[in-house]
């Protein structure tokens, strides 16, 4: 078109073309939208809720090459595995898969530690179950996934229901429309390969299990149905419960209700155009939450046709000046850092025994608080530490480097502190959000986190903010001055003086000077042994070099005035690929008190002495 023609071109004809252009817009985007499957929902309280278990055997088909959903011009296939097509004598195409023949994987489980084949395995795997279902009238129903590590894709009878990224949040799709009466199947691509735009990125220390990790069940819903819900203890009024229920297509005049027969309390609120309902009610002989006296509630919640049976712990968290209030008394965080490794099998946890295992060895280290790092753990250990009295620090992978500069990558991280915070907001042991872990101190990471922390305190105001931080060192002095500390209610700083520094005596000779005058929790130090490796306590991997590092790491720790905890690294040995050291690591970060087979390393006690005669940590 040259200049000359628009030079004579009527408004008329001008507004006709704008107007059919606009038109072809709406037409693209209304298909693209019925092709593109809902975004999975969060569903707070969803393991308490009565579900059907999908748990137990799975078919599986390995596709490095994907090409059971992309085609060679890497374009989505209509027809893909996902159809779970039976061939039949006379198709004039060849099926190539079968999940009737295929092998099988266990739900919940990462596939690493299932078959040798796939320890190594990085890729998309298929997962596809039978199940049958007996519809009700007017319910939703949902299909939960409790975690999938990496990239997930579900559909439900041939038709896609949800996709999601991120390896260690729960989500809900939506199977209403797809699921019917009689025998369905569901079929589940998972893909746990690592990209620079991840949350985490490619580099992380802890082994990337793939898989359906944690439980998979369906999960139905009257028409209208509780969502979300906060119920937490007043910080400002004595002996109030506030908070919120949120209700998703809720009828006219309906209301939401919450009930504590345990208190004999009960409140009654109205639910808003929003579908939220603010709830604000006096209890009376509430005992708040403690480690040392767990206690839980039953709380019945109610709004329309939905009910929703809870069992939680009320406790106020809070900061003043650089002490740490629980429940208006100073406290000293006396923990230690876990990743969800099971517990002698290796490999993802997820089971009531496996939190119990590794919660109950924090117990007898004698803790009152634990670093779940460093991604949300499992529901199942959330209520672990409710029922056994465990502080927790919750952490959304954030971890080392990542794209801080890429606005896709943040919200990825966005998404997950949202699933995170939504899904376990409603659990006493829970008093931090940590932002991230060991983030490189340059100004489109700070920006970063900042928004996250502003976007975690808009979700969440009644717990603390913090981040594990690095620290720079001048001389023998530690200076905790990371600009991120600004953004933080509590500042997390590692260290492993002794062991990627110096010498397990040069903490002994080590300062510290903080910038910021908030509590202060040192979430790593720590030190590598072989379990059942002796030595000389200069002698590195052994348990008395490990142990040697801690006599001279709680000393440093208790001139820093304002310590108010402590999570050292680690209570388990863990998968890493980057640890191959033969005979000592094997693929293994050793710096666990604890081995991966249960052996207590003498460090394991150095610790424990400490945290039992209070010779650490005299807050309290
Ligand atoms: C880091 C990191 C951990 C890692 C540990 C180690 O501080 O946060 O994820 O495992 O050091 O090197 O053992």
């Amino acid at each position: 078109m040259t200049r000359s023609t628009l030079r004579t071109f009527s408004p008329r004809a001008c507004f006709a073309a704008i107007r059919t252009f606009a038109f072809v817009v709406a037409i693209c985007l209304m298909c693209a939208k019925a092709f593109a499957a809902p975004a999975p929902i969060v569903l707070t309280g969803s393991d308490r809720r009565p579900a059907t278990s999908l748990n137990g055997e799975w078919a599986s088909i390995i596709d490095p090459y994907f090409s059971g959903l992309f085609s060679f011009h890497h374009e989505e296939k209509k027809n893909g595995w996902f159809m779970n097509y039976k061939a039949k004598p006379g198709d004039p195409f060849p099926t190539e898969y079968d999940f009737a023949k295929a092998p099988r994987l266990n739900v919940p489980g990462d596939w690493n530690t299932q078959r040798p084949s796939l320890m190594y395995y990085e890729g998309p795997i298929w997962y596809e179950k039978d199940f049958t279902w007996e519809p009700k009238p007017d319910t939703h129903v949902f299909l939960h996934i409790g975690a999938a590590n990496y990239h997930s894709w579900f559909w439900v009878n041939g038709q896609k229901v949800c996709e999601h990224e991120g390896g260690f949040t729960a989500f809900n799709c939506e199977i209403t429309q797809a699921i019917h009466a009689g025998n369905n199947f569901v079929v589940a691509a998972v893909d746990n390969t690592r990209h620079e735009d991840g949350v985490p990125g490619r580099e992380t220390d802890w082994w990337n299990y793939g898989g359906l990790t944690r439980e998979v069940s369906l999960i139905e819903v009257p028409e209208s149905f509780i969502d979300q819900y906060d119920l937490h203890l007043s910080r400002s009024e004595d002996g109030v419960i506030e908070g919120w229920v949120h209700v998703v297509g809720k009828q006219a005049g309906d209301k939401a209700e919450v009930e504590i027969p345990g208190l004999h309390a009960k409140a009654t609120a109205d639910i808003a155009a929003d579908g939220r309902a603010s709830i604000h009610f006096n209890v009376h002989g509430l005992e708040p939450w403690t480690p040392e006296t767990p206690k839980l509630y039953k709380v019945l919640i109610h709004a329309g046709h939905d009910s929703i049976d809870e069992l939680m712990g009320f406790r106020t968290i809070e900061t003043r000046g650089t002490e740490i209030l629980l429940n208006g008394k100073p406290i000293f965080l006396r923990g230690v850092a876990i990743h969800a490794e099971a517990p002698y099998r290796t490999g993802r946890a997820w089971s009531d025994k496996d939190a119990e295992t590794l919660l109950g060895w924090a117990k007898e280290l004698g803790c009152n608080y634990v670093r779940l790092a460093h991604y949300p753990h499992d529901e199942t250990m959330l209520r672990a530490a409710d029922r056994m009295g465990l502080l927790v620090w919750s952490e959304n992978p954030v971890y080392w480097a990542l794209e801080f500069d890429n606005p896709k990558v943040l919200a990825k991280a966005e998404q997950q502190l949202d699933e995170e915070i939504n899904t376990s907001r409603n659990h006493a042991a829970i008093i931090l959000w940590s932002m991230a872990n060991e983030t490189p101190n340059t100004p489109a990471r700070t920006q970063f986190i900042e928004t996250l922390a502003t976007r975690a305190r808009g979700l969440d105001p009644t717990r603390l903010i913090t981040a594990a931080l690095l620290v720079r060192a001048q001389g023998t002095t530690k200076i905790v001055d990371d600009p991120l500390g600004q953004a933080l209610d509590v500042i997390g700083v590692n260290e492993y003086i002794g062991w990627y520094e110096g010498h397990p005596d040069s903490a002994d000779k080590t300062e510290w000077q903080i910038a910021y005058q908030k509590p202060l929790i040192l979430s790593e130090f720590g030190a590598g042994a072989k379990a059942g490796l002796h030595g000389g306590e200069n002698e590195r991997w052994t348990e008395e070099y490990q142990a040697n590092v801690y006599r001279h790491q709680l000393p440093m720790l208790n001139k820093i005035s304002q310590l108010r905890g402590m999570s050292p690294w680690c209570l388990m040995d863990f998968r890493s690929p980057n640890r191959p050291l033969v005979g000592i690591q094997d693929e293994f970060n050793r710096k666990g008190l604890v081995s991966d087979q249960g052996q207590k390393k003498k460090a394991f006690y150095v610790l424990q002495k400490a945290y039992k005669d209070g010779s650490i940590g005299k807050a309290e």
